[in-house]
């Protein structure tokens, strides 16, 4: 590989060898033949009637409960100018997705960042925090393979944050666009699943399990919340993309879409042990926690690494990431994350020796690879 091709570690996207484009050009040709006038039309804001009823039926709800939006992001901001207003409290990870920080500070939120640990949001310091006097709106949670820090929460801590969010009266906004993307462990039940009381709106995407363009997400929630979201989105968009969402709906009933998590998941677990390996190999004393799914991995390297200017000598090497402060409000100056999901085990080989050379440049020294 010539030293010239720049290689991004940066973008959450999976890389166009694992995205199914015949498969979404037989779907889409199958959308319009059998539904033109679906397809065509404005739609209503609860999105494609067959998708809205392919969604309810995985997620065990009633497709009232349902609304597919223009990717989850347009979900997440739907939810966030629901219930969220200038000064209210937020719990957030962390570190947690940079534009779900942005977005909750731009509506003037007050935001309690709560520590996360290798099996999720460290619950115990919530709870310290909610006995304190706390009292949160709204809890933002991604329990599955986390973007940025790459893991999962565990099935206590799922039931502990039920039992929290329904003694202290907060929603749980449980963000999941990666939870199709296991390739080794025990699935985890959704805490929309466990929960009893309607604690939980429940938030997941197409754009990691099929693809990002296509620009499909939704929200899962109590018909309530849905039916004032529903006229929320009227108002913005009167309808979300119908060619979009009759692709997908065509997509998922066809099969097509078990295949491209499956294929989108071996790719993902070849790529995340040629990150481990060239982390390893490369960066010997950084530390990580092993994701079992999912596109990202989160380094820390020892304290007092400086990764801002790591990373502007690595774009100069031609190698993106995202240095870790972006995905927290304080702290995170000799953390990174890795996004494996959209470069081959050879790009990512040759990605990281190039962050380690940049590296070994800001220190001042010369350091060579572990044989
Ligand atoms: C946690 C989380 N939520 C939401 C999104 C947005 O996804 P979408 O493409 O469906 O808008 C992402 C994308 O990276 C994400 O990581």
């Amino acid at each position: 590989m010539s030293a010239a091709t720049n290689i991004s570690l940066a973008r959450g996207a999976p890389s166009l060898d694992i995205i199914a484009v015949e498969d979404l050009k037989a779907s889409a040709q199958r959308a319009f033949d059998r539904d033109p006038g679906g397809a065509f039309s404005y739609g209503t804001s609860a999105g494609y009637p067959r998708l809205v009823a392919w969604i309810a039926a995985k997620q065990g709800v009633e497709p009232d409960q349902v609304i597919a939006t223009n990717g989850s992001m347009q979900a997440d901001a739907f939810l966030f100018q629901q219930l969220v207003g200038p000064g209210d409290l937020v719990v957030v990870e962390a570190p947690s997705y940079d534009r779900t920080l942005l977005a909750l500070r731009n509506l003037g939120a007050d935001i309690l960042a709560i520590p996360l640990q290798e099996d999720g949001i460290d619950v115990g310091a919530l709870e310290r925090a909610l006995e304190s006097g706390a009292r949160p709106r709204l809890a933002h949670i991604i329990p599955s393979f986390q973007n940025p820090a790459g893991c999962t929460l565990s099935l206590d801590k799922r039931r502990r944050l039920l039992e929290l969010a329904a003694e202290y009266d907060f929603t749980i906004f449980e963000d999941d666009p990666y939870v199709e993307l296991r390739f080794e462990g025990e699935d985890q039940p959704t805490m929309l699943s466990l929960d009893e009381r309607g604690s939980v709106v429940y938030a997941s995407s197409f754009s990691k399990t099929v693809c990002p363009g296509i620009r499909v997400g939704y929200l899962v929630g109590s018909k309530e919340t849905i039916g004032a979201i529903r006229k929320t989105a009227t108002s913005t968009y009167i309808s979300p993309s119908m060619v979009a969402q009759s692709i997908v709906a065509e997509f998922c009933e066809s099969g097509a879409i078990d295949t491209s998590i499956e294929t989108v998941k071996t790719a993902l677990r070849e790529r995340r042990d040629a990150t481990a390996r060239a982390i390893d190999r490369h960066l010997p004393d950084a530390t990580y926690v092993t994701p079992e799914g999912g596109y990202f991995l989160w380094v820390d390297l020892p304290e007092g690494t400086d990764v801002a200017a790591i990373e502007t000598a690595a774009a100069e090497r031609g190698v993106l990431f995202v240095k870790g402060t972006d995905f927290l409000l304080e702290g995170g100056e000799s953390s990174l994350r890795i996004a494996y999901s959209g470069v081959i085990p050879e790009q990512i080989e040759e990605g990281i020796a190039r962050l380690a050379e940049a590296r070994a440049e800001v220190a001042g020294s010369v350091v060579g690879p572990r044989a």
